[in-house]
């Protein structure tokens, strides 16, 4: 078989005890340059560091540290001219770097390796990388929880249906319904510092599993590296993903939010609401329908939220099963992580420009809450407050004014005192007063409620605590 003919040379960087090289197969499902070439410059911050400090311990010597840091940095700044050559047959971004610096300064580029394995320095690199990732995601959902703010003051009094079961429940304001999100991408925030915080230990040491012989500074990497401290068990700093899976899960609750919000704006959008109307921007046309505007972006933050559930579902079930330490399975970690990242950053930042630039149609939303007796509760609250009936009482009365006005083909206020008090004799014209929405949603001001007073002092909080 031709494409399973073995390579003339094995590895040189592994292949001491190999006669021959690997097969072209066994090239393609081993290699990972591909994906993992874009932490090359975690790979070359972690071996400069750990390059200083075995120079620091005298493991290797000033000069040889010198050489080497020289030829990293050389390296570094070929990849990002694009003038690297980056070879499947040297398998991984770690492989490629240190050939590359054999090249550049010789068999002296051997030394860098000491006291280290790809299994520690591989972790190292993505720990870095996605400690950035969560540095991103907070910026990119702050940048959102700002557009919603500025929406939620905005629309602090834009009376729309809230809905339960989507039937019309009660009015609210879209001010609040804008800051309803806020609070969940807070909560997104929070989820992605907290796993910052506990990814934020150096595995750089750990060497393949067991530590390793050599006097080696692992306080000294880690503070270089901006860790908080080095792990404290070698196995477990090359075994576990944990930190990657956290990122995902992060991300995924909170592509949930996103896909949520998509899915009302779609809603929204669409003819029969027509309560937002979404920008050019962020729609397109359909070629032959020339009435639509489709709300294609929200959609794909939509769909796009399935993906990144997908990869958090890939990289747990590729773990599940690994005894402790490493295992090639492991490299599944990365193309996992890198597309949750990327697409995670695409939909917060797509639905960013989507809450910016929609316009809100107050006139079509307030219409909407003239339509399934939206303030029946607030009904109900009156014949409480004002005739002092039991809430299930007042909650029965008001069922049958719903069911006459039903009967008559109109709202709540479209029914006389008269028809009102065939149901309860005790109700007076001051019922009135509490069947519009206005005063409904005015009405509510217990701490975290609709009313537009409230809806300001939340939107003033929010700015506070986005820091
Ligand atoms: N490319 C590998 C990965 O992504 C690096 C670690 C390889 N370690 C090993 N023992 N083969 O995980």
């Amino acid at each position: 078989m031709t494409d399973n003919k073995q390579k003339a040379k094995a590895n040189t960087l592994w292949g001491g005890r190999f006669e021959g090289g690997v097969s072209d197969i066994m090239e393609k499902i081993n290699a990972s340059i591909d994906f993992d070439k874009i932490l090359y410059r975690q790979d070359i911050e972690g071996s400069i560091e750990h390059c200083k400090m075995l120079a620091s311990k005298a493991i290797i010597s000033g000069e040889d540290a010198k050489a080497i840091q020289d030829g990293l940095r050389q390296i570094e700044a070929e990849i990002e001219a694009g003038d690297f050559n980056f070879s499947a047959a040297l398998e991984d971004i770690h492989m490629n770097i240190e050939a590359r610096l054999t090249e550049i300064i010789g068999a002296t580029a051997g030394r860098l390796h000491t006291a280290r394995s790809r299994n520690d320095q591989v972790a190292t690199d993505f720990k870095l990388w996605v400690r950035d990732a969560c540095d991103q995601a907070d910026e990119a959902l702050k940048a959102l929880q700002i557009a919603l703010i500025e929406k939620a003051e905005q629309h602090a009094d834009t009376i729309i249906p809230g809905f339960t079961h989507l039937q019309s429940a009660q009015p609210v304001t879209f001010g609040h319904h804008m800051l309803a999100y806020f609070e969940m991408f807070s909560r997104d925030r929070a989820r992605f510092a907290d796993a910052r915080k506990r990814l934020n230990e150096c595995p750089l040491g750990a060497a393949a599993l067991a530590g390793t012989s050599f006097p080696i500074d692992r306080h000294q990497t880690a503070e270089a590296l901006g860790f908080d401290r080095p792990t404290a068990n070698s196995m477990d700093s090359v075994s576990d993903r944990d930190f990657a899976l956290e990122f995902m899960a992060a991300a995924s609750i909170s592509a949930v939010h996103v896909s949520r919000l998509a899915e009302e704006m779609v809603t929204w959008s669409c003819a029969q609401f027509k309560f937002i109307e979404m920008s050019d921007s962020f729609t397109t046309g359909s070629s032959i329908m020339p009435q639509k505007r489709n709300p294609d972006a929200a959609e794909l933050c939509r769909g796009k939220a399935g993906r990144i559930i997908g990869s958090l579902n890939s990289l747990l079930i590729t773990m599940k099963g690994l005894a402790l330490t490493f295992s090639k399975d492991m490299q599944e970690d990365k193309e996992a992580t890198f597309d949750a990242v990327d697409t995670y950053s695409l939909i917060i930042a797509a639905m960013t420009g989507m809450v910016e630039d929609m316009t809100v149609n107050k006139d079509k939303m307030l219409e909407a809450t003239e339509v399934g007796f939206i303030t029946a509760t607030d009904l109900a609250d009156w014949v409480v407050r004002v005739i002092g009936l039991p809430f299930r009482n007042a909650h029965h009365i008001t069922g049958s004014l719903v069911s006459l006005a039903e009967k008559k083909g109109c709202d709540l206020d479209g029914l006389t005192l008269a028809e009102m008090q065939t149901i309860e004799p005790l109700i007076t014209k001051d019922i009135f007063s509490v069947l519009s929405v206005e005063n409904s949603v005015a009405s509510r001001v217990s701490y975290g409620g609709t009313a537009p007073s409230e809806v300001m002092k939340q939107a003033a909080l929010a700015k506070e605590r986005i820091g």
